[in-house]
């Protein structure tokens, strides 16, 4: 029997230390002027030494359920979505579940890098309606400062940390309006991590080529970015005959401030309905998303009904978007 979900909480968390443009300027050869016109990024949140991906994602995930006043053990399922997993395996998802007080519980990752929430959302919603766990708990989380080159002045201002929780629930209403997800693995090394999997065990010449830290041809990630997300948004709309003009927010993957514009500009979307945070955060990959959906919730802003649209792409390539309605 297919069912319906809503989210019962949200919660974020990002951890105390900021990196500043002003920063970063200290360590390559960059200036505040180049990122913020190029990318809209001012600040960053980055992990303390020893704060892992789990331990953002379990405060993120505490404060989605104090939200929606749930104990984890009332959570079915934990799912992390992450590209900076504690450890290649286990999962985090089991740590974070465990670090919950929830040991026992069913739990896994779901690795798609930028996209993580977007892919995420489609997942824990389909095993909520198809009847398999009541309650899911979904959290995008990241530290990638611990994989950012610090010398490389083309990723290293991008990149910051930060967790972002939702918890999904079996509902007599259905929030799932629709969705649209894709992939195109024909050019990975355009966005990846080339070393510390198989293909590329670690060994002294990939710490000292630099190799386990992002790599990334900007350029090429931005031209496909725009279409990708606006195509993705407008399917899932369009699976509940929906048009931009029901939107009530847009709440994109904040990778760009330039492809955020752009994507609104096609869009059509007055600036006022899209959810922007890339200047206080950078960008947090699967995090962002939910970093930017509690800051919403959070200013109370969000009234039942309201039509969001999460809209993501990033490394793969991998692209979606999920068409939501608010219950509140
Ligand atoms: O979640 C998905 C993750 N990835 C993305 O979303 C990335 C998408 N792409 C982008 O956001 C943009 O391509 C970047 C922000 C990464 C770069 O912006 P761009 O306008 O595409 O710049 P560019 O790569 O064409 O570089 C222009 C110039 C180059 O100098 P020359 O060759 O023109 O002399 C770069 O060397 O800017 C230089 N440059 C910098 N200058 C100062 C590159 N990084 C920096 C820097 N500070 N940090």
């Amino acid at each position: 029997m297919v069912r319906g979900v809503r989210i019962a909480g949200v919660g974020s968390y990002a951890p105390e230390r900021i990196l500043s443009n002003e920063d970063l300027a200290q360590l390559v050869n960059t200036n505040d002027e180049w990122i913020t016109s190029r990318t809209g990024m001012k600040r960053r949140h980055i992990a303390a030494a020893d704060q892992a991906t789990s331990d953002l994602a379990i405060e993120a995930g505490r404060r989605a359920l104090a939200r929606a006043g749930l104990s984890a053990c009332e959570i079915d399922a934990f799912v992390v979505a992450t590209v900076t997993p504690d450890y290649p395996f286990p999962a985090t998802a089991c740590l974070v579940a465990n670090g919950l007080g929830a040991p026992g519980k069913a739990a896994f990752d779901i690795g798609i890098a930028c996209s993580g929430f977007v892919y995420g959302l489609t997942v824990a919603s389909g095993l909520v309606r198809s009847g398999v766990f009541r309650r899911v708990m979904l959290i995008g989380a990241e530290a990638l400062s611990k994989i950012t080159n610090y010398t490389d002045r083309s990723t290293c201002v991008l990149f910051g940390d930060g967790a972002g929780a939702v918890i999904l629930e079996a509902s007599e209403q259905n929030c799932f309006l629709g969705t649209s997800l894709g992939a195109d693995g024909s050019k990975p090394e355009v966005l990846f991590q080339p070393a510390g999997g198989s293909r590329m065990p670690a060994s002294t010449q990939t710490i000292e080529e630099n190799l386990h830290s992002i790599h990334m041809s900007g350029k090429e990630v931005f031209k496909f970015a725009v279409s990708k997300m606006v195509d993705s948004a407008l399917t899932a709309l369009g699976e509940a005959s929906l048009s931009p003009d029901d939107m009530t927010y847009l709440i994109p993957h904040q990778a760009n401030l330039r492809i955020i514009d752009s994507v609104t500009k096609y869009l059509k979307v007055p600036a006022e309905k899209v959810v922007v945070n890339i200047q206080e955060y950078g960008n947090t990959s699967s995090a962002s998303i939910p970093l930017a959906l509690a800051e919403l919730d959070a200013s109370g802003k969000l009234k039942e009904g309201d039509v969001i649209v999460f809209v993501a792409f990033g490394g793969g390539l991998s692209w979606g978007a999920v068409a939501w309605r608010w219950a509140a």
